[in-house]
C-alpha cells in the first residue's frame, strides 16, 4: 500500500470526522479518537461534562461504522480507538477491515476519566494486555498503536511490533512543552513510525522527518487549515510512502 506523502492527520476526539479529515491533503489521516464500547462513551460523557470536545454516539459500533463509511474509497484512514474492553477493539478491526483502513489502539490518551476506564495511557501501565490487544486485532485488520513519550515508552512499542503493530505513532512531548526527538529515533529503528509533537513549522516537520517515517500534526491544523499544504512544498515530506500492508476491503479475516 502506497501513501502520496508523508504526512499525517492525528486524532482529534469530537473534530476527526470523515469530513474533516478529507478535507487535508495528508497521505494518511486518522479519524476520532472513537470510544469503542459502552465503560469507554461512559467516560466520554464526563470528560465531554467538563468541557472537552468527544465523539458521543448512543450505539458507538454503530456510530463508529457510520464515519468509516463515508471516508472508505475516498482517503488512507486510521481509526484511533479507546475501549476498556478487548471486543470494543475487535469490533472496530472488523469494521475497519470490512471497509480497508488500519486501527490505530489509543494508548495515549491522559484524560483521568478515561484512564480510569482503564483507556488510553493505561495501556502504557499494562503492557500485557496491549500486548494482547495488539496480537488479536492484528489478526483482524492492520493495526498501529499510538503512544506517548514515557519511562517505558521503547519498551512498550517493542511489545507492540512484537505483537504484529504496523506501525507505531508516538507523542514525543516532553512535559514542559518540548520534542524529543531521540525517542523518535530509537523507536524508528525497531519499525515504521509516525513522529508526532509540536509539529508547527516546516523547519519541525522536516526536523522530525529526519527520524521517524511519517510525521503527523494536530494542533497546527487547527491553527491553520492550509497547513498541511505548506508543509507539501518539501520534497522530503512530499514523497510518498510505501507500507508492506494490503488495505483491500475483505470479506475474509486476514492471516497476514
Ligand atoms: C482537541 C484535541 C483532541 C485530541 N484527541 C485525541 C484522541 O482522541 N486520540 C489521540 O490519540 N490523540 C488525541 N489528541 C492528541 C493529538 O493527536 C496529538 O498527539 C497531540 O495534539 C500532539 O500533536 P500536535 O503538537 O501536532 O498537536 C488530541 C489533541 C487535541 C488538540
Amino acid at each position: 500500500m502506497r501513501i502520496s506523502n508523508r504526512l499525517v492527520l492525528s486524532a482529534m476526539a469530537g473534530i476527526n470526522n470523515a469530513e474533516f479529515c478529507m478535507s487535508f491533503p495528508a497521505g494518511l489521516v486518522i479519524l476520532g479518537g472513537f470510544n469503542a464500547d459502552l465503560m469507554a462513551m461512559e467516560a466520554a460523557r464526563k470528560v465531554v461534562a467538563r468541557g472537552r470536545k468527544e465523539f458521543l454516539f448512543d450505539s458507538p459500533i454503530e456510530g463508529i461504522e457510520s464515519e468509516v463509511a463515508k471516508i472508505s474509497g475516498r482517503k488512507v484512514f486510521a481509526v484511533n480507538v479507546r475501549s476498556s474492553s478487548l471486543n470494543g477493539f475487535l469490533d472496530v478491526a472488523d469494521i475497519v477491515r470490512r471497509y480497508g483502513g488500519i486501527v490505530e489502539i489509543n494508548a495515549h490518551c491522559r484524560q483521568p476519566e478515561l484512564i480510569e476506564a482503564k483507556c488510553g495511557m493505561w495501556l502504557m501501565k499494562h503492557p500485557k494486555d496491549l500486548f494482547t490487544i495488539v496480537k488479536e486485532t492484528s489478526a483482524i485488520a492492520p493495526t498501529g498503536v499510538k503512544l506517548r513519550n514515557s519511562e517505558n515508552c521503547v519498551e512498550v512499542a517493542k511489545l507492540a511490533f512484537e505483537a504484529g503493530a504496523v506501525y507505531v505513532h508516538v507523542d514525543a512531548m516532553i512535559p514542559g512543552g518540548l520534542c524529543d526527538f531521540e525517542v523518535v529515533k530509537r523507536i524508528s529503528q525497531l519499525g515504521i513510525t509516525i513522529g508526532n509533537n509540536s509539529v508547527n513549522s516546516l523547519e519541525m516537520a522536516e526536523k522530525m522527518a529526519e527520524v521517524a517515517h511519517l510525521v503527523s500534526a494536530a494542533r497546527a491544523v487547527l491553527k491553520d487549515r492550509f497547513f498541511f499544504h505548506k508543509l507539501l512544498i518539501s520534497p522530503k515530506l512530499a514523497e510518498p510512502f510505501e507500507f508492506s500492508i494490503d488495505l483491500r476491503k475483505t470479506d475474509q479475516i486476514s492471516k497476514a
